[in-house]
């Protein structure tokens, strides 16, 4: 591993061991549970939307390294996004905010938090009265 990778994983285990952005939002625009079946991980995310973008985005729950330091450096990306900005973001913003490649085990782990960030967006556009309780 280069000297850079190692700093990537610092900023990684950094984020796991002292995460932003957790906790709840009471009355948010909406919030979503997302749900990593192979492992029963669980995160929930909570978002308030002001003029079409995002003001806060805050998350709970339980998960490994990978998918809790994700969350973390997520919600604090999104902040002043647009829901379209969100709406077009995938795989490669994941990489690319994590600074790593995950590889096709950990995929799931690193994207939980961005299906489960959609997963709210979806229902603030579609379903407002939706909890996002699967
Ligand atoms: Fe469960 Fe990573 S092992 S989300």
């Amino acid at each position: 591993m280069s000297e850079i990778d190692d700093l990537y994983m610092e900023e990684i285990i950094s984020n796991y061991e002292h995460p932003h952005n957790r906790g709840s939002i009471s009355n948010p625009s909406a919030e979503f549970h997302g749900h990593n079946p192979v492992c029963g991980d669980d995160i929930r995310i909570y978002i308030t939307i002001k003029d079409g973008k995002v003001e806060s985005a805050k998350f709970d729950g339980d998960g490994c390294s990978i998918s809790i330091a994700s969350a973390s450096i997520l919600t604090d990306y999104v902040k002043g996004k647009t829901l379209e900005e969100i709406e077009h973001m995938g795989v490669d913003t994941i990489r690319e905010l994590l600074n790593i490649d995950p590889g096709p085990v950990r995929l799931k782990c690193a994207t939980l938090s961005l299906k489960t960030l959609k997963g709210a967006v979806f229902l603030f556009e579609h379903k407002p009265n939706d909890t996002g309780n699967l």
